[in-house]
């Protein structure tokens, strides 16, 4: 076996990597949304900001037979790395995921990282079929776990248009101080802030288990930086937010993300200012989204979310609306 990094260059070598994704795909999660190329080839040219990519690809009879993925975040969170091993069905359990994951813990250990992260989903009861391979690998290599978290999706075309209606109703009772308003592409500047302000308040307010990770730092300027990175990956965003009338401040919001083909979205994240808690605001958004998404998005049908499990409250939210839970997706970490 021949490891090298990815000459994102060559076309070849690109296109081997999107076959295994491809491969991969089908054997662990066929019922998630396909790979789609033209999103994969905008990962690796114009990879997110904030973070450096290490792509590893292991070469074995010719083929390329498996992959690494490094995220080096270079902003917030410099003590970590998050890893990504992806190994060829047929060519699994011949310990090529366990050489990628000791290059990954190499790499971070260069690199100053004091943990390493790494993300397996595994199945739940009802959900779809997922074979435990992942959380085998990483328990197998030392890591603990270090958040549970489920996802769950709606199929938006089930859902009862009445029943929508008289459940936001019931919220906008509660929260008569707000307004709604929804958006598509960049955040308008207006907003920009006080959505910054609420995305950076993520990591302090949702459940983070045992990770080890601080709040992020983003300001308006770093929001669009990002946003326009992903439209740039044909990613199409939507939001929502509710607004507290005499403050103007952003008091909750939910994001989407809409991938440039196929019938699925996913929400990047809902979030309620602890102040303005009680108003029934993020049920609000949420309905608020389904329905701009309907309108600006007719082709999609899907919308998938993931929660940690400990997030009582989102998680019923979710349920309520009509998400149902297809499978975990647990983080664990390793103390390098
Ligand atoms: C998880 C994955 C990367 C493992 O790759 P691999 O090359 O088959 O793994 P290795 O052969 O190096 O296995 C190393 C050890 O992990 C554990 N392991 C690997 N696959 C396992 C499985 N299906 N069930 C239980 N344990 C498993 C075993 O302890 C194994 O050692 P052993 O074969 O001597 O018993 C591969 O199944 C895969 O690509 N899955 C889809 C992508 C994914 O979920 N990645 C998540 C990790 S970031």
């Amino acid at each position: 076996m021949k490891i090298v990094e990815l000459d994102a260059n060559d076309a070849t070598q690109v296109e081997e990597l999107f076959t295994l994704q491809q491969e991969v795909h089908a054997a662990d999660c066929p019922d998630n949304p396909v790979p789609l190329r033209e999103d994969f080839l905008g990962s690796v040219r114009n990879p997110p900001p904030d973070g450096r990519f290490e792509r590893l690809v292991a070469w074995r009879d010719g083929r390329l037979a498996g992959a690494l993925t490094l995220v080096l975040p270079e902003v917030d969170n410099r003590h970590l790395a998050l890893a990504e091993i992806q190994v060829s069905p047929s060519h699994r359990r011949r310990g090529i995921g366990r050489t990628l994951l000791e290059r990954a813990c190499r790499l971070a250990r260069e690199n100053g990282r004091r943990d390493l992260l790494a993300a397996a989903i595994g199945p739940v009861p009802g959900g779809a079929a997922r074979n435990g391979a992942a959380a085998g690998f990483v328990t197998a290599a030392g890591f603990s776990v270090a958040l549970e978290s489920v996802r769950r999706r709606i199929d938006l075309t089930a859902v009862d248009a009445a029943a929508e209606q008289r459940l936001l109703d019931q919220c906008l009772s509660h929260a008569i101080e707000y307004e709604s308003l929804g958006w598509t592409g960049l955040t308008p500047d207006d907003l920009a802030g006080g959505v910054a302000n609420l995305v950076n308040r993520l990591n302090l307010d949702a459940p983070t288990g045992e990770l080890d990770i601080e709040p992020e730092t983003i300001d308006a300027d770093r929001l669009h930086t990002h946003e326009r990175n992903a439209i740039e990956r044909h990613t199409q965003l939507v939001g929502t937010a509710a607004r507290h009338r005499n403050t103007g401040e952003v008091a909750a919001i939910t994001l989407l993300n809409v991938r440039s083909a196929g019938d699925h979205g996913s929400v990047t994240l809902t979030i309620a200012d602890p102040k303005h808690r009680g108003h029934r605001l993020g049920m609000i958004v949420k309905i608020e989204i389904h329905r701009l998404v309907r309108r600006a998005f007719p082709r999609l049908r899907y919308i998938q979310t993931g929660n940690a499990t400990a997030n009582a409250h989102m998680n019923a939210i979710n349920e309520q609306l009509g998400f149902a839970a297809y499978e975990t997706n647990t983080l664990y970490q390793l103390a390098l």
